[in-house]
């Protein structure tokens, strides 16, 4: 069977490892007889840059007919000045809405070669293995009303609405349930139901829901307790279900007791499987155009993407196990390297998963 897969690199760091990503893919199709096609498009500051606008119909038009597409990273302080509907950031949440991409995975797994790279004691973080279910399209990023307005007193005033449906709650806790059956059998909802009613509804929901996964078990917890658990004594999570803006926050936590989110990869699934392939990072700036950027968290996104959405689950498997063995070779890109150890450039890391892929 023929798929299609979008490169969307994005700004800055972007640019440099989704073209390590592809040569990933392209090896994996080597290995697999696949038959996929690639295109690129321009998302983020570099589309604004080329057409004015950080999502160009014309790359939304490639995006909705791809089965799945990879994207790297958006947005840098070029970009800060312009207009909230021109910014790189934008494109992104556009994207996300108009392809319905409820559901975004994160998980977020140490690897035992990386246990010293974290930031919390190798005992507390060894063997962690979390997956972070954060919903995409709704919340407080897209709640109408939202602005900054002129009150009476000549004052200004910014708001935004929090708001959630049954069916958007319904749907992607769902997804929590589902996933949490096929590894640890156990889901934290996280809200702020002792202060927000958007979030007592949230609860209501997910409660009813368990009904229908006797097999799972279902907890709560109220997302102030959550971060600060999250640094305590991580291992006590398996899957974790919650709003956009908590997920976004709480994922950025989970990421950084893995000693980077340089490795995080993630998945944004809509209801067709379709999805988009991302680093939980941003385009870093600081470090694009030196070869610093650590290509992990890309190409594992890669994973994910013959794991759900082209039907590879060995091509991933494949993919996880060589990212293992360069980190077991002993290479590092300078986020994982640790102080006075020799790293590789980012081309150097891709050429080297590259070369450890093998067929199972
Ligand atoms: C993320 C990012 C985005 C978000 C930004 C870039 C809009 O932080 O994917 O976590 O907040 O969703
Ligand atoms: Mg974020």
């Amino acid at each position: 069977m023929s798929h299609s897969v979008l490169l969307l690199p994005g700004d800055y760091i972007g640019q440099e490892i989704v073209p390590e990503a592809e040569k990933v893919l392209a090896r994996v199709c080597e290995l697999y007889d696949l038959d996929i096609s690639t295109d690129y498009a321009l998302i983020g500051g570099a589309a604004y840059d080329a057409e004015g606008d950080p999502l160009p119909p014309s790359t939304l038009e490639k995006a909705r007919a791809a089965d799945a597409i990879v994207l790297g990273a958006v947005g840098g302080p070029a970009y800060d000045h312009l207009d909230r509907d021109l910014r790189p950031e934008k494109g992104l949440l556009r994207i996300r809405s108009e392809l319905g991409l409820f559901g975004n995975l994160r998980p977020a797994i140490m690897y035992p070669q990386l246990v010293d790279a974290s930031s919390l004691k190798p005992e507390l973080v060894s063997g962690l293995d979390i997956l972070i279910v954060r919903e995409l399209t709704g919340g407080i990023y897209f709640g109408q009303p939202r602005g900054i307005r002129r009150l009476e007193n000549g004052e200004r005033e910014g708001f935004n609405t929090y708001v959630y449906s049954e069916s958007e709650i319904r749907r992607i806790a769902r997804m929590a349930f589902e996933l949490a059956q096929k590894r640890g059998g156990r889901v934290c909802s996280v809200d702020k139901a002792n202060v927000l009613e958007a979030t007592v509804l949230w609860r209501e929901v997910v409660t009813e829901l368990a009904a229908d996964y006797p097999g799972v078990e279902l907890e709560h917890m109220y997302v102030d307790n959550a971060a600060m658990q999250l640094v305590r004594a991580p291992k006590q999570f398996d899957v974790i279900v919650t709003g956009n803006m908590f997920g976004d926050i709480l994922s950025d936590a989970a990421a950084m007791l893995t000693g980077s989110i340089g490795m995080l990869p993630s998945a944004s699934l809509n209801e067709s499987g379709q999805g988009i392939y991302e680093p939980c990072h941003g385009s870093a700036p600081d470090i694009a155009g030196q070869g610093k950027a650590n290509p992990l968290a890309t190409i594992l996104s890669v994973a994910m993407m013959l794991r759900y959405s082209l039907a590879c689950p060995a091509g991933a498997d494949c993919i996880e196990a060589a990212v293992g063995q360069v980190l077991d070779q002993g290479l590092r890109t300078p986020d994982i390297a640790g102080s006075g150890v020799a790293s590789v450039s980012t081309s150097q890391m891709g050429d080297a998963v590259v070369s450890a892929l093998q067929k199972s």
